[in-house]
């Protein structure tokens, strides 16, 4: 099996060397990949064909938050919600699951990617859980990027679980109701073991959270790319992750209290120059 492309033209190196000595990288990304089958259907294509090209997408924003050493990437596959979708489009998206995590195994491995997943894991085909089983075991004891795939997920189905598990452990006496704290009630959560997510990308233009990550998206940056999924491609995750590094994030402060934090403006052209540079090249 041939491996990732990993090779970067001088000018995409630089690129990536400046944006990780900006020091402000985002620790969490977490992604909506959404307009799969839009892309699809406005090219005659059957939805599927979106997911596919989808895929590649994938691959390239993992690549680049490699490349980068951003510490967590969470990526929202396949909602709760995409149940209620055509028995044949849910069929393909656990192929291409299954297939992803089988063919990609090996280059997970090889850059030392943790794959994690949250959802409601046993919703899933067996051979799909079987596969997810197998990739998180198999990569457990990785110490590079924590790739988290969230399949079978929702927001407010993990916050009601975490809720019945508190209201377990307060029957049973192992806590009582005044030690619940926003930690305390974090740490019951699928997420415990992520950071949270410090830029939120949603793509297809779409200004919804559509049930994703929603107590743990509190702080989060939001940044709406208008492209669909399938055509988010390197430069646009760069793009993304330029306008998150230009922010200034005050978590409820004043901006006079964050005084150095803000970005140089010199860095910030030097940045923007080099990714016009690569996208002339890319495109
Ligand atoms: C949203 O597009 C996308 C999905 C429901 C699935 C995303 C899945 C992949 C990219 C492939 C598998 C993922 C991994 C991690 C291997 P949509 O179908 O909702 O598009 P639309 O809004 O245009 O209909």
């Amino acid at each position: 099996m041939e491996g990732w492309d990993t090779s970067l033209s001088e000018v995409e190196q630089r690129l990536q060397e400046l944006l990780r000595s900006s020091g402000r990288l985002p620790k969490h990304v977490a992604i909506i990949m959404d307009g799969n089958g839009r892309w699809a259907q406005e090219r005659g294509l059957p939805r599927v064909e979106g997911h596919r090209q989808g895929i590649q997408s994938v691959r390239e924003v993992v690549k680049v938050a490699v490349q980068l050493g951003i510490p967590y990437l969470t990526l929202y596959a396949f909602s709760m919600e995409n149940w209620r979708r055509p028995q044949v489009e849910i069929r393909t998206l656990m192929e291409l699951l299954h297939y992803y995590l089988r063919r990609e195994l090996p280059e997970l491995q090889r850059h030392g990617i943790r794959l994690r997943a949250i959802g409601k894991l046993n919703a899933l085909p067996r051979r799909v859980q079987r596969v997810v089983a197998d990739a998180l075991q198999a990569t457990a004891s990785n110490t590079g990027l924590t790739l988290t795939l969230a399949l079978s997920y929702s927001g407010r189905w993990d916050i009601v679980r975490a809720v019945q598990m508190i209201a377990i452990d307060v029957r049973r006496g192992k806590l009582s109701p005044e030690d619940i704290t926003e930690e305390r009630f974090a740490s019951y959560l699928l997420t415990r073991e992520l950071p949270e997510p410090d830029l939120l990308i949603r793509t297809s233009g779409e200004m919804r959270l559509s049930n994703f990550l929603l107590w743990e998206s509190a702080y989060a940056e939001i940044y709406v790319s208008n492209l669909y999924w399938p055509d988010f491609r390197r430069c646009a995750f760069y793009r993304a992750l330029l306008d998150y590094i230009r922010r200034e994030r005050r978590f409820g402060m004043i901006s006079e209290q964050l005084g150095a934090y803000r970005l140089a403006e010199e860095i910030a052209t030097e940045l923007e120059e080099l990714l016009h540079a690569v996208e002339r090249r890319v495109h």
